[in-house]
C-alpha cells in the first residue's frame, strides 16, 4: 500500500511537475545545504531557472513566457521548494509579484520592454512594498514620489524599503510609493507603483539582513535618494498602486503556500526514511506508535494543504476571485510547514537538532512562511473580512 499524492493533474501538469522535480534534484538539491551554510546566493541559478522557463511561467508566449496556468506554476514551485526554500522564494516573488504587476496593470510598452528579459532570467524581479515602520499596515508607508518639474512624466523618488527579497540582484524592482501630497494624504489611494531599475542614479542597496532561515535568499534594504524615475515607469493609474499590489499578493500568497507545502512534504519524506532506518530497542522506530501517529498526522496535513491550494489555483484559473482562499491556503500551508518541521526534528531526536541533517534547515526555512507576504494574523483578518463583509 502506498500513499502518493492523489493527483488530479492533467498530463501536461504532470510533465511540468516531473521537469521541475528533475531540475530541482539536479541543479538545486546538491548545493542547498552549502548555500544555506554560507548564506550564498548563486546568480547562475537565475540563469538556469530562466533557461527552463521557470521565470516566465505565468507570462503569455508573446512576452516570452510559457503561458501556463496557475496550477502548473504552483506544482513546479512545490518541487523547487522541496529541494530548497530559498530558490523557491526567488521563483515565487519573481513570478507572482513584479511580473504580475507589469503584466496585469502595465502599459504595452512596459510589457514588451521588461517582461521578455524577465522571463529569460536576464532581469530578476523584486517587489518593494514594506518599510521599517510599515509591515502589516502596508498602506502606512513613507517612501515618496513627487513629479519631476523638469521632465514631463518623470518622478523623483525618496525613501527606504525593507525586507526586499533578492533586491541586491534584481534588474527590475516594482516600488510602491506615496504620490499624494503630505498635507492631503489619501491613505491606500495615495500610493502608486513604479518600475525602478538599479542603473538609475540614486539607487542603492542597503543593509543585507542576517536571517534565521532562507539564508541563500538575500533580503536587503533598498535606498532611493532623489532617484529620478524616467517617464513611462508609472504602472497603471496614479493612486492605484496599493490596489494593484493587493491583487498581485493574491498570486504571491498562493506561491508561498506552494513553497510551504514543499517544505512540509520534504520534512515528511525525510521523517519516513529516517523512521525506517533508525533502530532503537531492537526495532526500527517506525514500529512505535508514537512515531507512526506523527507520520500519519504529517501526511494528513500535507495532503490537506496541497488540496486547498490546488482548489484555489484551479478556481483562480476559472476567473473566480480567490483572495480569501489564497489567504486560507497560505495560512494552512505555512502553519503546516512549521508544525511538520517541528515534528520532523522530534522524530530525528538529537540528529534533528544539528546541522548535519537537513530537517534543521527546513525548520528554520519554514518559519518565515508564517510571516512574509502577510503574517498568519493578517491572513486571518482577510478570511474573517470575507466571512463577515462578503
Ligand atoms: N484586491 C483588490 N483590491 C483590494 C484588495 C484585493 N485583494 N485588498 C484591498 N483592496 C483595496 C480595497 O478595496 C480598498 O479600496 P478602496 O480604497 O476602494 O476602498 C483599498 O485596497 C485599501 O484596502 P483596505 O482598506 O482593506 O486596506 P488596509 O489598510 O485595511 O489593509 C491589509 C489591508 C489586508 C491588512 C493589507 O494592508 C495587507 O495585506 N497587509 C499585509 C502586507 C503584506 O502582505 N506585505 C507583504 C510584503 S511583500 C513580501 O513579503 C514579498 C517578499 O519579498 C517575500
Amino acid at each position: 500500500m502506498t500513499l502518493g499524492a492523489l493527483s488530479a493533474l492533467t498530463a501536461d501538469q504532470q510533465a511540468i511537475q516531473q521537469l521541475a522535480r528533475e531540475f530541482a534534484e539536479r541543479e538545486i538539491a546538491p548545493d542547498a545545504a552549502t548555500w544555506d551554510r554560507e548564506a550564498f546566493f548563486d546568480p547562475a541559478l537565475v540563469v538556469k531557472l530562466g533557461g527552463v522557463g521557470f521565470l516566465g511561467m505565468l507570462l503569455p508566449e508573446e512576452y516570452g513566457g510559457l503561458g501556463l496556468d496557475t496550477l502548473s506554476y504552483l506544482v513546479a514551485l512545490e518541487e523547487i521548494a522541496a529541494a530548497d526554500a530559498s530558490a523557491a522564494v526567488l521563483m515565487s516573488v519573481h513570478n507572482s509579484l513584479p511580473t504580475q504587476m507589469i503584466l496585469q496593470f502595465g502599459s504595452e510598452e512596459q510589457k514588451h520592454r521588461f517582461l521578455p528579459p524577465m522571463a529569460r532570467g536576464e532581469l530578476l524581479g523584486a517587489f518593494a512594498l514594506s518599510e521599517a515602520g510599515s509591515g502589516s499596515d502596508a498602506a502606512s508607508m513613507h517612501t515618496q514620489a513627487v513629479r519631476d518639474g523638469e521632465a514631463e512624466g518623470a518622478w523623483i523618488l525618496d525613501g527606504t524599503k525593507s525586507w526586499v527579497s533578492a533586491g541586491s540582484h534584481a534588474g527590475v524592482v516594482v516600488v510602491l510609493a506615496r504620490t499624494d501630497e503630505p498635507q492631503m494624504r489619501r491613505g491606500a489611494r495615495g500610493i502608486s507603483a513604479f518600475i525602478v531599475t538599479p542603473d538609475l542614479p540614486g539607487f542603492r542597496v542597503g543593509r543585507k539582513e542576517d536571517k534565521m532561515g532562507l539564508r541563500a535568499s538575500p533580503t536587503v534594504q533598498l535606498v532611493f535618494d532623489q532617484l529620478r524615475v524616467p517617464a513611462g515607469r508609472l504602472i497603471g493609474g496614479e493612486g492605484m498602486g496599493f490596489v494593484y499590489a493587493m491583487q498581485s499578493l493574491v498570486h504571491g500568497r498562493l506561491g508561498i503556500a506552494a513553497q510551504a507545502t514543499g517544505i512540509a512534504r520534504r520534512a515528511l519524506e525525510l521523517s519516513v526514511a529516517y523512521a525506517c532506518e533508525r533502530h532503537q530497542f531492537g526495532r526500527p522506530i517506525r514500529e512505535f506508535e508514537a512515531i507512526q501517529f506523527k507520520l500519519a498526522d504529517m501526511a494528513v496535513r500535507v495532503h490537506a494543504s496541497r488540496a486547498l491550494l490546488h482548489t484555489a489555483a484551479a478556481a483562480k484559473d476559472r476567473g473566480v476571485d480567490v483572495t480569501a482562499h489564497a489567504s486560507m491556503a497560505k495560512l494552512l500551508a505555512s502553519e503546516t510547514a512549521m508544525w511538520a518541521t517541528t515534528q520532523a526534528i522530534q522524530i530525528f531526536g538529537g540528529y534533528g537538532y544539528i546541522k548535519d541533517y537537513p530537517v534543521e534547515r527546513l525548520f528554520r526555512d519554514a518559519k518565515v512562511t508564517e510571516i512574509y507576504e502577510g503574517t498568519s494574523e493578517i491572513q486571518r483578518v482577510i478570511i474573517s473580512r470575507a466571512l463577515t463583509h462578503p
